[in-house]
């Protein structure tokens, strides 16, 4: 089912807003009580946030942009990219958590997001981190990565993957809203495989895939290893 979001019209930040409908293509509405919304793209104190008007106990989604401090590659996930790569496309952004990181840690991030909720949000995130930092090397582009990718001009080192982890043994319940609430936003990413042999034919070192424990590779047979923490495991896939 597909979830009704709209964005919420603010004082002085009309020009904003009017961009932000008119790329995603979200309506503008002038107030919280329009029942046939289930949530408010917000804007406050120039950060976006979704929130879900007249829930208390709803805390508002948006993108942490958080710390501009430079992070080792010695981390799993700098470990899993490779220390020596310098280009990365985060193919499924999100919400920038992974982006941020991997552009903390040195590399130049380009971070792809299709869900156009998500994506405004991200986009929004991103424009904030690179006000505070001229070191950061991290762009932003709307699109879905599958068709995106064949359009750049340059092969990036290494493509990341990230798509909506398979539903797991833990029921719905115990999974946190906000994951909950991101999922039907997204949907379940159930073309990752496509989004993987499109990421093989266009990344030069290597692609990397995001999966929890108990997924199975999405491509046992190209499969070059696998870096494993204790919460996830990173699948690499060399490019020879
Ligand atoms: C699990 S989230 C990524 C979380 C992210 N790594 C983070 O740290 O915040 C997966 C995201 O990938 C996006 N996605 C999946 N397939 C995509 C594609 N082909 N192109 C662009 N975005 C995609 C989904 O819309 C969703 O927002």
């Amino acid at each position: 089912m597909k979830i009704s979001v709209a964005l919420l019209q603010r004082p002085g930040y009309e020009p904003q807003i009017e961009q932000i409908s008119s790329k995603y293509q979200i309506p503008i509405v002038v107030n919280q009580q329009n029942s046939s919304i289930r949530f408010l793209l917000d804007i406050e104190d120039g950060i976006l946030k979704l929130i879900e008007p007249g829930s208390v106990r709803f805390r508002p989604i948006y993108c942490h942009s958080g710390s501009l401090q430079r992070i080792s590659r010695r981390t799993l996930l700098g470990r899993a990219v490779g220390r020596k790569a310098q280009t990365v496309i985060d193919a499924t952004a999100g919400l920038g958590g992974d982006a941020f990181l991997l552009s903390r840690m040195g590399y130049s991030v380009l971070a792809i997001e299709r869900q156009p909720v998500i994506a405004a949000l991200l986009e929004n995130g991103i424009l904030r981190m690179l006000e505070r930092s001229d070191r950061i090397k991290l762009d932003f582009c709307f699109a879905d990565s599958r068709m995106t990718l064949f359009d750049l001009n340059e092969s990036p080192d290494v493509i990341y993957l990230d798509p909506m982890y398979p539903a797991g043994r833990k029921s719905s319940v115990a999974v946190a809203r906000p994951i909950r609430i991101l999922r039907e936003l997204a949907g379940e990413d159930s073309d990752a495989d496509s989004l993987l042999n499109a990421s093989l034919k266009f990344a030069s070192k290597r692609v990397v895939i995001k999966r929890p424990h108990f997924a199975e590779p999405l491509r046992r047979d190209q499969l070059s290893d696998s870096v494993m923490g204790k919460l996830v495991r990173y699948d690499l896939y060399q490019i020879t």
